[in-house]
């Protein structure tokens, strides 16, 4: 069911500091900041060969991952996000295996203007999923 993993998405709280590391000390491609209030994030991409990697900053007072900060003060894994060929259909596929879909179970528009579902970490070996529809 899940295809390519379109990117990790890496929770910090100094965003500058953080795409710093990435473009002076580990030399990757590294986007500007681009804040996305409807998220309440702001986010940097950093593109590799064969992947992604996304720097999420809290933004606004009803951050979503205020309190991931709170409890990895250094930053941290937040998610990983696989792609899916149709992202309704694998929802009800899973679902029906007994997974839990966080929110209201419908596909929102994602940082990337793509559908998006995030999947409770508990059913997944303790790693919050994002699905996008590739
Ligand atoms: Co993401």
């Amino acid at each position: 069911m899940i295809g390519r993993l379109n990117h990790v998405a890496i929770a910090v709280a100094d965003i500058a500091r953080a795409a710093d590391v990435y473009r002076q000390t580990l030399g990757a491609e590294v986007s500007p900041a681009v804040p996305q209030p409807e998220h309440g994030v702001t986010t940097v991409f950093i593109t590799l060969p064969n992947t992604k990697v996304e720097l999420i900053e809290p933004l606004g007072d009803a951050s979503p991952i205020a309190k991931f900060l709170q409890r990895n003060p250094e930053g941290g894994i937040h998610h990983v996000c696989y792609e899916v060929a149709n992202i309704r259909a694998a929802r009800d596929a899973l679902k029906a295996k007994g997974a839990r879909v966080l929110g209201d179970g419908e596909p929102k528009l994602g940082a990337h203007g793509r559908a998006v579902l995030f999947l409770h970490p508990k059913d997944f070996c303790g790693t919050l999923i994002e699905l996008e529809e590739a």
